[in-house]
């Protein structure tokens, strides 16, 4: 009973071939879990709509619906409904979670024939109107999908996370379900009519323990074949080796580096690869949490999924974190407790709060005509979700709800390497600037894992027994400096946006060294002044001495008006565009939404002044770099 489940895979049940019960498949492709949970709010909604004994929404990761291509295409032909919630992420990208299937399913198919006459379906798309490929990953999936032969039910969805995401969301169903009960209810089995708006609360069943109860023990060395593997869901233990603050005593804000070792643990990296980083909340944001939600941090518990009849369960996915274990830690590691709550968690609240005033003010902010409230009081003020829950004293939540449907999972965060292998084999670098400053309520706000990573104690100070650790996993990017080190590079990444091209000067040192020639390469930095934030200053000297590159820095606040990196692109714009003309490749790391937008930019000003084309023709030629991965963008 008490057996650890870190994560399963989803079984695909063969029982739901019995032709009298409909099977709609809600797949998700989450980075967050805001698609994850929207799909699991479909299918809870479904429960309350359709008769239960005929009609069964199955919720599956589309990371564990197939381990290979074969096996996506043997199980998609025999879907006749589905519904896919997809997040697009960073640079237009899946999400890690969809990654294979979109691979298989969109990016190759084109040269497949996979035939989905058979399929009904529906896309709903998870994204920021902020930036450029705006909910790219659910308009090619809906795309490939029609191509397929299936048959769309409603129009894609766009939701946009720049607004409410959820009002889209509950505009897109509204849609949605009038579609799905033509094709659902038959005159035996009709919807339930008006079914009132419920909110989707799922649970998970919760087991106590006496105090003193051994504790789940997380083990941190998966391996294969004696072979070392780490994924997201399997990291690797790693020791801090080393920390210092990179801005200058000037600066009022901090910007940490950071070292994990990684000797002898079998965890290894590539240049301009990303680390994922696990880390915990605050004690004080614990503490904070358990006196609100009314439990003591010491309260043992387990958390399980009850397979119900005939395992016909919507939403069984598997608890978020094995048992038995201390609420204090639960807390700690899996609980997202400061970002602003969506409206379904504030509905779930309102099924909660005994006071009924609160329960009508709950449910009013998570409903469409609180949507100005929910806008003010909770997004703009990014009320966190302890501030919410300590707001409403009267809400008493079970803790199998709290972690299946109100606090989302600490997500792990993604940096950029700051360093090569070849330079530095048995340390991970990361450059993280801290996220820290009052919210509008007043709340300090520090940043999870910026202020851990701030804070941290590293081995070479406080020794093996005492320095902090975190699980950590490597996650392979395609931003890669070109094979032929003789080509040229451009490189343009201000602020922490300078990571990977840390780790590219360090390889090109290396390469120098072994007696390679190197191509010439240019890198445009930015940052606010040279006395305080100019990070790394010598090292980046000393590779402009060997001349592994040459470096331009706009300062942002030193003289009369801004300079940004941009500009000095322009100032030197022939230089640029000569470079990647002779087949260069340009590099972007940074801000996607401002920094890497207006680069782009600049980017065709540049193309159409130096070609002297037109836009459209400009547009074209930076359109086919990217294609032929010339122009890479590591963009966040
Ligand atoms: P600012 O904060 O003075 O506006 C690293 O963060 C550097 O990037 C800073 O100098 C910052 O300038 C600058 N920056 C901010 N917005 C930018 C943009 N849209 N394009 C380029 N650089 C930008």
């Amino acid at each position: 009973e008490t057996k650890p489940v870190v994560a399963k895979p989803v079984q695909l049940d063969e029982e739901f071939e019995d032709s009298s019960v409909k099977r709609v498949t809600v797949f998700f492709g989450t980075q967050t879990g805001t698609a994850e949970g929207f799909a699991k709010a479909i299918a809870e909604e479904a429960k309350s709509r359709y008769d239960s004994s005929s009609v069964v929404f199955k919720v599956v990761d589309l990371d564990d619906y197939g381990a290979d291509d074969e096996q996506y295409e043997a199980r998609l032909k025999k879907e006749s409904l589905a519904l896919f919630m997809v997040a697009t992420y960073g640079d237009g990208e899946p999400t890690d979670n969809a990654a294979r299937f979109y691979k298989w399913f969109v990016e190759s198919g084109e040269d497949q024939q996979i035939g989905l006459d058979g399929l009904k379906y529906a896309v709903f798309g998870l994204g920021n109107r902020q930036y450029e490929h705006f909910n790219k990953v659910a308009k090619k999936v809906d795309e490939a999908l029609t191509q397929q032969g299936a048959q769309r039910i409603v129009e894609v969805g766009l939701g946009d996370d720049d607004q409410s995401i959820e009002d889209d969301f509950t505009a897109w169903k509204e849609k949605l379900w009038p579609e799905l009960d033509g094709l659902l209810t038959t005159e035996d089995a009709p919807t339930t009519p008006h079914a009132p708006y419920q909110a989707a609360v799922a649970e998970y069943r919760l087991v106590t323990y006496e105090p003193g109860t051994k504790l789940y023990v997380e083990e941190y060395a998966a391996k294969k074949n004696g072979q070392a593997v780490y994924d997201a869901l399997h990291p690797c233990r790693a020791d801090v080796a080393f920390v210092k603050e990179l801005h200058k005593p000037l600066s009022d804000r901090s910007c940490t580096h950071l070292e994990f070792g990684i000797a002898n643990t079998g965890l290894s990296y590539e240049t301009g690869d990303h680390v994922g980083v696990y880390v915990e909340n605050s004690q004080e944001d614990v503490e904070e949490a358990a006196k609100h939600l009314g439990y003591p941090l010491d309260t043992i518990f387990s958390l399980h999924v009850d397979a119900e009849e005939g395992q016909l369960l919507s939403g069984s996915l598997p608890p978020p974190f094995p048992g038995p274990l201390l609420l204090e830690t639960a807390l700690r590691r899996y609980a997202d407790l400061l970002s602003p709550p969506r409206k379904s968690v504030l509905s779930v609240l309102a099924a909660f709060a005994s006071d009924p005033e609160e329960a009508e003010r709950l449910k009013h902010l998570a409903s469409l005509l609180g949507k100005e409230e929910y806008t003010k009081w909770v997004v703009a003020s990014q009320r966190s979700l302890i501030e919410v829950i300590a707001a409403f004293p009267s809400v008493k939540l079970p803790l199998g709800v709290l972690f299946a449907c109100v606090a989302p999972r600490l997500q792990p965060r993604f940096y950029s390497i700051s360093s090569s292998p070849k330079f530095s084999p048995t340390r991970i670098h990361v450059t993280c600037a801290l996220v820290y400053g009052p919210s509008p309520t007043g709340r300090i706000h520090r940043g999870v894992c910026s202020t851990w990573m701030k804070n941290a104690r590293s081995k070479d100070t406080y020794g093996a027994d005492d320095c902090s650790w975190a699980p950590i996993f490597v996650r392979q990017s395609n931003f890669k400096l070109p094979a032929d080190s003789t080509i040229p590079i451009v490189m343009v990444g201000p602020g922490t946006g300078l990571a990977p091209f840390r780790g590219f000067l360090q390889e090109r040192a290396m390469l120098q060294e072994s007696g390679s020639t190197l191509g010439p390469a240019k890198f445009f930095f930015g940052c606010r002044t040279r006395t305080q934030d100019f990070i790394y200053e010598e090292e980046l000297n000393a590779f402009v001495e060997k001349g592994i590159t040459e470096l331009t820095v706009a300062f942002s606040r030193e003289g009369p008006r801004k300079e940004y990196v941009q500009d000095k692109m322009l100032e030197q714009a022939g230089e640029v565009w000569k470079l990647i003309r002779e087949g260069g490749y340009l590099y972007v790391c940074g801000d996607a939404k401002g920094m890497a937008r207006d680069v782009h930019r600049m980017l065709h000003t540049i193309v159409q002044q130096e070609e002297g084309v037109t836009s459209s023709e400009a547009e074209a030629v930076v359109k086919k770099l990217s294609l032929d991965g010339r122009y890479q963008r590591d963009v966040w």
